[in-house]
């Protein structure tokens, strides 16, 4: 059993916190918001993420503001967000400032502590800006405090599968003695462990994300080429991905990638590129591309109903199915450019209706059926339950594939 804190009660640092608990250790969860802390500790997760509250309920985690409680932790993992800020760049205000309290304890500590960083930050930051602060304790990394940066590759709403099954691990090391003690704590996992500098794990993380992306945009490209040729988009990326050079997966065209994390890192390095002095053209193309595609539903919608005065349904809200998320959902888009265009919107999302409504309250959410007998109804989310809608004598534009839709009086898939 080990002693690990974890700063930061977001997705990342919940999951982290939740899984280390599961395998015997003793885990304190630092964040400033009082609200999560007070849920945390009475074993409510505060966020929608499937099998935390089960682990939160089962083992026992303390959630705290209180840096003091750090103190005895052998491994401290910083999981705090980097949101974007206006140009891109990410924001490194919480990150430094959860920085300056383990700063502080480390200088109280008398053992080793190893500090990871898990947040997501772009290239050069943990070796520019977090070690400058821990070492501003006047303690030594390398020698009285280890430094590691290892990404984590959690997928919104299978966090927890992710973190126990992962593909890989990703070390990044500021020296050997840091790098040892953090394989010495993920050994338990079947995964090949790559261990690198700080500064590439960091890029890994990005590398990684933004070719998801990447695929994303050129699927959906290529789809909308598909589309004039009268080619299904679906069948060309089954015939390509036997190729294991290429494989099948991330190659769904549709309305495009939302979310909070594949836009975010795409600007972010966009961002950091040009502040080097270097001019990004493919990723600046994948993410225009992913903005522009959403607006093909009006165009689509446009062929078959006049849209001023028009009632559309709008199925689906969340930014993919299994998440009440809806951060860089492309349902937003669709929503505002169809209200600007003067049409009236009736919305249904399983779980996301609550989250889009607080930011978005002119938005009438509704039923499925009423969604329905609205006088088009736009897919813009794969949730299973609405393949099991019917569609007969609807209009309806698929964003997502979804294979009952078809069954409606006129049919137009996105990019195909
Ligand atoms: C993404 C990555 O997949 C994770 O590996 C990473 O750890 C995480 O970001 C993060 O950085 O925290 P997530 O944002 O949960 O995970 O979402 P994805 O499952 O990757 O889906 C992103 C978007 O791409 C969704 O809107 C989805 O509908 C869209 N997508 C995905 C497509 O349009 N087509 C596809 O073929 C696949």
């Amino acid at each position: 059993m080990k002693r690990i804190s974890i700063i930061g009660a977001g997705r990342v640092g919940l999951v982290v916190a939740a899984c280390f608990a599961k395998m015997g250790n003793k885990i304190t969860v630092v964040d400033i918001d009082e609200r999560k802390i007070a849920e945390i500790n009475s074993k409510v997760s505060p966020i929608a993420e499937p099998g935390l509250d089960e682990i939160l309920n089962e083992f026992e985690i303390e959630a705290t503001s209180d840096y003091e409680k750090v103190i005895d932790s052998e491994a401290i993992f910083i999981c705090v967000d980097t949101p974007a800020k206006k140009d891109g760049s990410i924001s490194l205000e919480s990150i430094t400032a959860a920085t300056e309290q383990i700063s502080n304890v480390l200088k109280c500590r008398e053992s080793y502590t190893l500090i990871t960083i898990k947040s997501t930050v772009v290239p050069g930051t943990s070796e520019e800006v977090i070690l400058p602060i821990l070492e501003s304790s006047g303690k030594r990394a390398g020698e009285d405090f280890g430094l590691c940066m290892s990404p984590e590759f959690l997928r919104g709403g299978r966090g927890i599968e992710d973190f126990m099954y992962p593909a890989r691990i990703i070390i990044g090391e500021h020296d050997a003695k840091s790098g040892d003690m953090l394989c010495d704590l993920y050994q338990v996992f079947d995964a090949p462990i790559m261990r690198t500098d700080l500064r590439t794990a960091e890029m890994i993380k990005y590398a990684s994300n933004i070719f998801l992306a990447t695929k994303v945009s050129f699927i959906n490209e290529l789809g909308n080429i598909c589309k004039l040729l009268g080619i299904d988009a679906y069948e060309v990326a089954k015939g390509m991905g036997f190729d294991d050079r290429i494989g099948d997966k991330f190659l769904n065209a549709g309305l495009g990638f939302g979310g909070s994390c594949l836009t975010k890192d795409l600007k972010a390095l966009i961002a950091r590129a040009k502040e080097i002095g270097y001019e990004p053209k493919l990723l600046e193309q994948v993410l225009g591309l992913n903005e522009r595609q959403a607006l093909k539903v009006l165009e689509l919608l446009k062929r078959h109903i006049p849209v001023r005065g028009s009632t559309i349904g709008l199925l689906g809200l969340a930014f993919k199915p299994g998440t009440d998320d809806i951060s860089d959902s492309m349902a937003i888009t669709i929503a505002e450019t169809l209200t600007e265009e003067g049409a009236k919107i009736k919305a249904y999302d399983p779980l996301a209706m609550h989250n889009f409504q607080k930011s978005f309250p002119w938005l009438e959410c509704s039923t499925p059926e009423e969604v329905l007998n609205c006088d088009a109804v736009v897919i813009a989310t794969e949730w299973e339950e609405f393949n099991r809608l019917d569609y007969r004598g609807k209009i309806v534009i698929d964003g997502r594939r979804v294979p009952k839709a078809r069954e409606a009086r006129i049919y137009e898939g996105i990019c195909w």
